[in-house]
C-alpha cells in the first residue's frame, strides 16, 4: 500500500510541475503566473477539486508518443470564489504552450457539461498557442466540441474569459461567445490571423500587442470587457465581478447586506445638471452616488464611452446599469454604443438582472458614417433587447430624451416598468433649435420671431410634464431622492412577471 501511495504522490507531483522548472520560470520571467498560481488567487482557499489531473494526449505523431504530461496542459475542475460555486479551467502554457488537444478539449468539455447540469458559472484562463499543431484535425474538433456547448450554455450559465497569455486563430471564437472577456495588460492577445499573416496579405506592418493586445480590444474593437495590469490584479478583479452575477439563469444574483441606507438622499445631485443645456456633466457621478457603497464594476469603460454599462447594487441586489453620457458625443447613440449597451441589457434579461437606465440622450449620431456603417440595423439592436427583456426596468430621464433615442432608452411603451424623471428633463422629438427651424422655416430670416419661436417651444416642450399628463413618465422626482426612489421601485418589482409569447427564438438585427 505504502508503494502504491508513494506511485500516486510521484504521478501527482510530476502533474502539479507542469512543463518543468524551467519552463515555469520562463512563464515567470514574462511576468505572468502559472496555471495552477492563478487558480489558487481565482478561487478561496484550499476550495479547488482538481479533475483529470492524470489525463494524457492520444497522440502518436512527430514523436509525441515518447512525452506525456499527466494534465496534458490544463488545469480544470471545480471550486468556491467567496463561497459560491464556479467550474474553472486554466490552461498551462508550460506544456506544448497550453496548446489544445484532443484530450485537453475533453477536459475542459468535461467540467462545462458538468457545471451546466449542476448550473453552475464557467470561468476560463486562456494562455495558449492554439490548436495542438501535432494533433491536426483531432484538435480542430475538439475546438468545435467547446464551441458548441459556448452556444448551449449562453443565457443558462454565466461564462467568463480571462485572457493570459496568447489567444490566437480559431481558438478566439470560444472566449468570443462567452458573456464576458477581459484582458492582461502586455501579456495577452487575440486575434483571427497573427502579425506575420497580416504583413503576408494586407502587407500592414503591426505588432501582436497593436494588433490584438489589451488596449486594442479595450479601447479600438470593444472585444473585451475590461483590461488589468497583470494577472494578480485580473484575479482579483474577477472574484470582485463573479459576486455581482447569479449562479445561473434561474437564481437570482446573491443579495449582498450593506450599511448604506436605501432611502440615503443626496443633495449634490440637485445641482448635477447644469443650467446650460449644451454643457456637460458626468453622469459617472449620477451613478456612483445611487448605487450601494459608491461600487460600480463599470464594463468596457474606455469602449464607446458615451454610454456607461456595469453592474452596482441597490439595497443589496444586484443591478445591470446602462447610461447615456453626455460628456462624449453629447451621450448621442451610436454604432458602438448600441451594440455594447444591447449586448449588456440583453446578458440582464437572461440572468434576472434589473436594469436601470438613466437618460439624457440629444438623439442618434448623424452623419455619412453612421449610416453607411449601418445605424439602423445596430441601433435597432438596443432598442429590440429593451423592448424584449422582461427583468424590471427602471428608467431615470435627467435631462434630455429626445426622438427615437427617448423611445429606445427603455421608455414607458417598450414595457419600462417605473418611468421617473427628474424636473430638468426634455422630453421631444427634437432639441428647441432644431425644432424651430423646421416648423417654423419661413421665419428663419426674422431672428427676433425665431427666439419667440424657440422660448415658446421651450416652454411647451422642454420639461417632463407633456410626458407626465399623458402617463409616460410616473413621477417627476427631486434628484437628490433619486436612490430611494429607485430602490422603492425595485422592491415593488421584486416579484414582476412577465412573459413573451412563445417561439423558436426571435429573429434580432444582428
Ligand atoms: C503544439 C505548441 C503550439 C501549438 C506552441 N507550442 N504552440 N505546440 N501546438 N499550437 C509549443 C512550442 O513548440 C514550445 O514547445 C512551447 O509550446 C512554447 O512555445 P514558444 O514558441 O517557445 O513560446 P513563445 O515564444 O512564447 O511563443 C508563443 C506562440 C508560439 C506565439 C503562441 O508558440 C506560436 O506561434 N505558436 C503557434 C501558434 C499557432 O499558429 N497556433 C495554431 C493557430 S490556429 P517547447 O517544447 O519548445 O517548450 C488554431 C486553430 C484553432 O489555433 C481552430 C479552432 C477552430
Amino acid at each position: 500500500m505504502q508503494a502504491i501511495l508513494e506511485q500516486l504522490e510521484a504521478k501527482r507531483q510530476q502533474a502539479l510541475l507542469g512543463g518543468g522548472e524551467k519552463r515555469i520560470a520562463a512563464q515567470h520571467k514574462k511576468g505572468k503566473l502559472t496555471a495552477r498560481e492563478r487558480l489558487t488567487l481565482l478561487l478561496d482557499p484550499g476550495s479547488f477539486e482538481e479533475w483529470d489531473m492524470f489525463k494524457e494526449h492520444r497522440c502518436t505523431d512527430f514523436g509525441m508518443d515518447a512525452e506525456h504530461v499527466p494534465g496534458d496542459g490544463v488545469v480544470t475542475g471545480y471550486g468556491t470564489i467567496h463561497g459560491r460555486l464556479v467550474f474553472v479551467f486554466s490552461q498551462d502554457f508550460t506544456v506544448y504552450g497550453g496548446s489544445l488537444s484532443e484530450a485537453h478539449a475533453e477536459k475542459i468539455c468535461k467540467i462545462m457539461d458538468q457545471a451546466m447540469k449542476v448550473g453552475a458559472p464557467v470561468i476560463g484562463l486562456n494562455d495558449s498557442g492554439g490548436a495542438r499543431i501535432q494533433e491536426g484535425v483531432a484538435s480542430l474538433g475538439g475546438y468545435a466540441e467547446v464551441f458548441q456547448r459556448n452556444v448551449l450554455a449562453s443565457g443558462v450559465i454565466p461564462q467568463i474569459s480571462l485572457i493570459m497569455g496568447p489567444c490566437a486563430g480559431g481558438a478566439v471564437y470560444s472566449p468570443a461567445m462567452t458573456d464576458f472577456i477581459f484582458m492582461v495588460k502586455d501579456t495577452s492577445y487575440m486575434f483571427v490571423t497573427g502579425p506575420d499573416v497580416v504583413k503576408t496579405v494586407t502587407h500592414e506592418e503591426v505588432t501582436a500587442e497593436e494588433l490584438g493586445g489589451a488596449v486594442t480590444h479595450t479601447t479600438k474593437s470593444g472585444v473585451a470587457d475590461a483590461a488589468f495590469e497583470n494577472d494578480i490584479e485580473a484575479l482579483l478583479q474577477l472574484r470582485r465581478f463573479f459576486d455581482f452575477l447569479p449562479l445561473n439563469n434561474r437564481e437570482k444574483a446573491p443579495v449582498r447586506t450593506t450599511q448604506d441606507d436605501p432611502e440615503r438622499r443626496d443633495d449634490s445631485l440637485d445641482t448635477l445638471v447644469p443650467e446650460n443645456p449644451n454643457q456637460p456633466y458626468d453622469m459617472k457621478e449620477l451613478i456612483v452616488k445611487v448605487v450601494d457603497e459608491g461600487d460600480f464594476f463599470e464594463l468596457q469603460p474606455d469602449y464607446a464611452k458615451n454610454i456607461i454599462i456595469g453592474f452596482g447594487r441597490i439595497n443589496g441586489q444586484t443591478v445591470g446599469v446602462v447610461a447615456n453620457q453626455p460628456m462624449v458625443l453629447a451621450g448621442c447613440l451610436d454604432i458602438k454604443s448600441s451594440i455594447k449597451a444591447a449586448r449588456f441589457v440583453r446578458f440582464c434579461d437572461a440572468f434576472h438582472i434589473p436594469i436601470v437606465t438613466f437618460v439624457d440622450v440629444p438623439g442618434f449620431l448623424p452623419g455619412t458614417a453612421q449610416e453607411y456603417g449601418g445605424i439602423i440595423k445596430h441601433g435597432a439592436k438596443l432598442l429590440f433587447a429593451y423592448a424584449e427583456a422582461t427583468v424590471p426596468k427602471v428608467t431615470v430621464i435627467t435631462r434630455k430624451a429626445y426622438g427615437g433615442a427617448y423611445d429606445v432608452m427603455a421608455s414607458k411603451h417598450l414595457r419600462g416598468d417605473v418611468n421617473l424623471a427628474w424636473p430638468t428633463a426634455e422630453i421631444a422629438v427634437m432639441g428647441p433649435k432644431g425644432a424651430v427651424e423646421i416648423i417654423f422655416r419661413s421665419e428663419k430670416n426674422d431672428p427676433e420671431r425665431i427666439a419667440a419661436r424657440e422660448a415658446e417651444y421651450k416652454a411647451k416642450f422642454a420639461n417632463p410634464f407633456v410626458a407626465a399628463h399623458r402617463g409616460f413618465i410616473d413621477d417627476v422626482i427631486m434628484p437628490h431622492a433619486t436612490r430611494a426612489r429607485i430602490s422603492r421601485a425595485l422592491a415593488m418589482l421584486e416579484t414582476k412577471v412577465l412573459e413573451n409569447p412563445w417561439r423558436k427564438h426571435n429573429t434580432m438585427p444582428l
